[in-house]
Order: C-alpha cells, then structure tokens, then sequence
C-alpha cells in the first residue's frame, strides 16, 4: 500500500515542539498570549484551534480503496503543565477537514484516543509529523481508519516503565502510564469548546499493555486516588471520564494474572515441549480458584463462575462463537478441509463445538513460563512496570516475594495502592465507579497465550453484570495483538456515541 503525506502549510505555533524548543518554551509559544493574572502554568494547557499543519495523506481503509483525507495536525508540546518528560507527555491532534474531496465538520465527531502503548514501555509521539497511519503488521492503523470516517483522532504519549534519569531513577514506573492518560483526558476535556470534535464522546483505544490501560482508564473515569498524581503533574482540573473503551488483549489483572494463566494454560507445554514446574503450577491455578470465588461473577446461563464453570463459560462466549463465526465464513470446501484437519471440532446446525480440553489442545505452547508475570528472576515486563525509586524491578505478589524471601516476606508497603491504581477490576466492584464508561469493545485472540483467557472474560464478565453495553469477542485462531474486525469498531464508536450515557 503506498500513502503519501504532504505538507501543505506549516504554522510556527505548530512546527515549534519539533524544531527543539524545550516543552515549556513550547507550549508557551503555542498558548495564545496571556489575559488577565492567569498563571503561565495555565495557559500551556490552552489548545490553540487555529496551531495546525494542514496535511494531506492517503488512507486505504478495509475493502482496500484509498481515500485522500485533508486534515489538521496539531502537536500539544506537553498535556500537562509540569511535565516530568514532555517527550512523553505529549499528544497529537488530528482533524480531518476534506475527505475525497469533501468538505467534513469534525467539530461535533467523536474523538478516538488512540494510544500505541505496547509491552508497558514509554510510548511517545513528540517526534511525530503527521498521524501514524500505518497499523502493526501493513495495513491501516485504527487511528487512520478513525481519521477517514471523519473522526477527530488523538494520539497521546505516556511515560513507561523503563524510563531513567540520569540518578538512575525509575521515573515510568506504575502508576505513571495511567496518571499520564488520564491527563490527556482531562486536557482534551479542559477543551471543550477549543479542540474539535466531542470531548463527551472520548473513545479509548489500545492493544495488550496498551489494551489494559484502555480498559483502566474507562473503568476508573474521575476516581480520586489518582488525584494527587495529577495535581503533581499540573494535570487540568476537570474530568478524566470517558464515554467508550476499546481494548484488544488487554494485559491487566496483574496481581492475579499468575494464578489465572496456571488456571488456564497451566497444561500445556512451552514451546520447547516441556512442561512448566508442575508443583509452581498447581499451586498458582489453585490460588486462583479463591480469588475468581471472591469477585463474585455471574453469566447467564453458566450461574456463578468458579474454577469449574470458567471453562464452560469461555467456551460458551468466546470460544465456540468465535470459531462458528470463522467456519461460516469458510467455502463450503475450505470449511470442510479444516472440519477434517481439526476432528476435534463439530459442526452442527452451523454451530461449532468442543470440549475445553481439546481447545487448549487445539492452542498448542504456551508462551510464558511459571511464573508469567511476576517471574522468579523478575525479568518481565511486569516486575519492572512495579519497581520504584532507583530499584528497576520487584515482586509484586506474596506468592513470588515468599518463594525468594521466605514465608514471611511482606509485600513493600506502597504496592498494594500501586497494584489498585493499575487494575480496572477494583473499580467495577459492587456497585461500580459510577463515572465509568458504560460502553466496552472486548477483543482478544483464541491462541493469544501472553495472559489468562479469564483476563478478558472476567471483564467482560464483570461489566455485562453492572449493565454496561459490552461488546466482546475472540478472533479465532488467532494471536496477540489481532484485530480481524477493524471497520467493526469504527462503526461502533459511530452507534456508541449517539447513545444518551
Ligand atoms: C505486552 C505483552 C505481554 O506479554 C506482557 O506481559 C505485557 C505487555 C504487550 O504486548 O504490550
């Protein structure tokens, strides 16, 4: 696919954050003057609607046709007033003004929050001189296909947990990721009126780590315990709430995730054939077992779930579909070449069917060994993602703590909040956060074995129960990071944001 981008014009007030200038010196120079003893601290935070490159670029949307999309590019030099590194804290603004040749009011559109975090490393669009058109893999990204439906589309940075200063301070670690999307949220919302598009109508979008700080952002809308992180970063006063969440295999839950991948992919082998440390394994997946009994879920049709029902639920709502909706989608002959690779699979009545075990069969290695997460030698992602000061990682769970340290080793007494601010699930409990967003986009690969299948479900889970409009889906066969139904989403932020609530 090509695509082109030309400038057509280029403001000062725009070109300025690239050619250099520190973050402040920046957003000075990109704030209208100053009225009136307003703070300059203040004023960074003023979007100005008329600092925009306007640019051309081509988008080849999903049945492979190219569009011709003008539109405004604005770079926000830092969403915060006392960033800690702008280079992060930053966000870019997309506005699509001319569409094959037609004009198009984006002022009222919905805005896609569009964030490319991946692995829970820092993510940054400072460098950026247009919108990133171009998905994972070729193809479009989400945000160009948003640009071409006529969107407003916001691509935010965020600090990540690598990130270190030169006293060799951590200084991405939890909670940065989300404190940071929560202030773009609030810049945009502080806005109102400036930037274009419909800041009631914010729709978050992002993949793994970027998917589950997706999730968080829409579950934990306006929640106090983030204020102090906020108001240290000069953050905008207002709200952070959301109106819609997209997220594809999100990576969350983490202070569970080990017990819930033993649950599920306790079995199966690594890619070397062997089998993890049964012992490790078994204690872990039966851990598990206790804590989805604590959360209370239900769905219907399958009653409580446990450790015996997750698997028929699973199966009843995402795996089964998600393979009857492949298999349907097959040649009458290619459908019955894969019916006869794949005995283990029925089909009847245009339904697919098989049993859990054979479908873990089916998924084949596994991708991550026993612990996943809070690994022994604490070299994931995530003993990073919770390390703190000038310490790069640390356990996270008693369960890994008590194996290096002992029976009574204690979690360091800042974990247990951090873990809270990272995980969407403590703010769907009871009642849930009333200024959540009410509309979900689940999505997750059947062979995606980077978290637990219950990660998903139990969110999913959670939310149908509170009454939200949950959308949710596996892609069959598929991996990390799928997306096999783009133009779906595209049109759903279009049915979700003329929803009242
Ligand atoms: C991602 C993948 C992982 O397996 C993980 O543990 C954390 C993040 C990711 O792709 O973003």
């Amino acid at each position: 696919m090509k695509r082109r981008t030309v400038v057509r014009g280029l403001t000062a007030a725009a070109a300025a954050p690239a050619a250099g200038l520190t973050a402040a010196a920046a957003a000075r120079a990109a704030a209208p003057p100053s009225r009136g003893p307003a703070s300059p601290a203040a004023d960074s935070l003023v979007f100005d609607p008329k600092a925009y490159t306007e640019l051309t670029t081509t988008i080849e949307d999903t049945e492979g046709m190219a569009h011709e999309v003008v539109y405004r590019f604005t770079k926000v030099a830092s969403y915060v007033a006392k960033p800690v590194d702008p280079a992060y804290q930053s966000l870019n603004v997309s506005v699509p003004v001319r569409i094959d040749g037609k004009a198009v009011d984006a002022g009222r559109a919905p805005i896609l929050l569009a964030n490319q975090i991946g692995g829970y490393m820092p993510s940054s669009v400072a460098a950026a001189i247009g919108i990133n058109a171009s998905g994972v893999g070729g193809g479009t990204s989400r945000q160009g296909l948003a640009l071409a439906a006529g969107y407003v589309v916001v691509e935010p940075g965020a600090r990540g947990r690598t990130l270190v200063d030169s006293s060799g301070t951590y200084y991405g670690t939890a909670p940065a990721v989300i404190v940071d999307l929560k202030a773009a949220v609030r810049y945009l919302k502080f806005n109102k009126g400036r930037v274009p598009g419909d800041v009631d109508r914010i729709v978050s979008a992002g993949v793994s780590a970027g998917g589950a700080v997706s999730a968080l952002l829409g579950a934990s809308g306006d929640s106090p315990l983030y204020r102090p992180y906020l108001e240290a970063l000069g953050a905008a006063p207002g709200s952070d709430a959301i109106h819609a969440t997209g997220t594809w295999c999100p990576i969350t839950d983490l202070e569970h995730a080990d017990m819930a991948y033993e649950w599920c992919w306790g079995t199966n082998p690594l890619r070397d054939g062997s089998l993890v440390d049964r012992a490790v394994s078994r204690e872990l997946a039966t851990s598990y077992g206790d804590y989805l009994a604590s959360l209370h879920l239900k769905a219907t049709g399958v009653g409580p779930l446990t450790a015996r029902t997750m698997d028929t639920y699973l199966l009843k709502t995402f795996m089964e579909p998600s393979a009857t909706k492949h298999l349907a989608s097959l040649s009458d002959a290619d459908r019955t070449a894969y019916l006869a690779a794949h005995p283990f699979l029925t089909w009847s009545h245009g339904r697919a069917a098989f049993t859990w075990v054979d479908f873990l069969n089916h998924v084949g290695p596994r991708k991550k060994n026993a612990p996943a997460f809070d690994d022994f030698a604490m070299t994931s992602p995530e003993t990073n993602l919770f390390g703190t000061g000038t310490t790069k990682a640390r356990h996270f769970t008693l369960y890994s703590l008590r194996h290096a340290n002992g029976d009574s080793a204690r979690l360091a007494p800042d974990l247990p909040a951090k873990l809270r601010l990272m995980n969407p699930m403590p703010h769907l409990a009871g009642a849930g956060n009333g200024h959540r967003s009410r509309h979900w986009w689940i999505r997750l690969g059947t062979k995606d074995t980077d978290t637990s299948h219950t990660v998903a479900g139990n969110l999913a889970a959670r939310l149908t129960a509170l009454g939200d409009d949950v959308n949710a889906a596996c892609y069959w066969d598929a991996g990390h990071g799928a997306d096999e139904d783009p133009a779906d989403f595209i049109r759903w932020i279009a049915a979700v944001a003329d929803r009242r609530r």
